[in-house]
């Protein structure tokens, strides 16, 4: 069968504007939309540029905005769309377009810094004597933020950060504070939520859901922004508990 892919093309040095190109395939239904875009740059235009490189949804690296939706492109197969029109493929929103389909990701992970205490964690855990004992219920307790690959599929997806607050730290950051705020093995949870409760932090999250509906490891991360909420308003006096003073 034929598949056809309207792809956003933008060279920052020498296009005034992005534009699409269109390039039809043959492509079988449980094709994933990486292996499209590679048959699109080997067989018919070698200067579209995107990213890749576990190809099984490992690494992040493909994070792309798929049919105005964020996914990873080699977690969809073409049968996952609407194969009889054209499937449109563009950069992660949000992000700055480095060539094509490359955006320059260094705002996520600066995000993900901002928001860690300096302190190394050697210096805030409690030493033990042998291994360091948790049990499977306190493990469970930030288990799903574990799974986490930074493909910032979530701040592609997010209304609050593409729409209303630019500064937000977006959800991938407050899930990583999470897997730190509920290990027992730390003991430098204030501090996390301290940080957490500043402007631009875990309470400019409105639980629009988009990052759960699209995070590729089907992490809740909603849910897990509400936990840290409801942290900071049990731990913290009810004053401080919304950030303002
Ligand atoms: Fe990607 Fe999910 Fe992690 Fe966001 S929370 S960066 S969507 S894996
Ligand atoms: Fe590594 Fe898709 S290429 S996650």
């Amino acid at each position: 069968m034929k598949a056809t892919f309207k792809v956003y093309r933008f060279t920052p040095e020498t296009d005034r504007e992005p534009h699409y190109d269109t390039y039809t395939i043959n492509a079988e239904p449980n094709e994933r939309i990486l292996d499209c875009l590679n048959k699109i740059r080997w067989q018919q235009d070698p200067t579209l540029s995107f990213r890749m490189s576990c190809a099984h949804g490992i690494c992040g690296s493909d994070g792309l905005t798929i049919n105005s939706q964020s996914a990873l492109a080699c977690q969809k197969l073409v049968k996952d769309y609407d194969y009889t029109k054209e499937i449109l493929v563009e950069p992660l929103r949000y992000f700055c377009v480095v060539k094509d389909l490359i955006v320059d990701l260094k705002p996520f992970f600066e995000r993900i810094k901002s928001i860690t205490p300096q302190t190394p964690l050697s210096q805030v855990t409690v030493e033990p004597e042998k291994e360091r004992i948790q049990t499977p219920e306190e493990r469970s307790r930030f288990d799903d933020a574990l799974k986490c690959i930074l493909c910032a599929c979530c701040y592609g997806a997010c209304p609050v950060m593409t729409e209303q607050d630019e500064g937000f730290v977006g959800p991938a950051a407050v899930l990583r504070e999470q897997r730190y705020i509920y290990d027992s093995r730390t003991t430098d949870a204030k501090e996390r939520l301290e940080i957490l409760k500043k402007p631009h932090g875990v309470w400019a999250c409105k639980s629009y859901y988009m990052c759960t509906l699209v995070c590729p490891k089907n992490i809740k991360v909603t849910e897990a922004i509400l936990r840290t909420k409801n942290k900071i308003i049990t731990e913290q006096p009810k004053q401080d508990a919304t950030g303002e003073s």
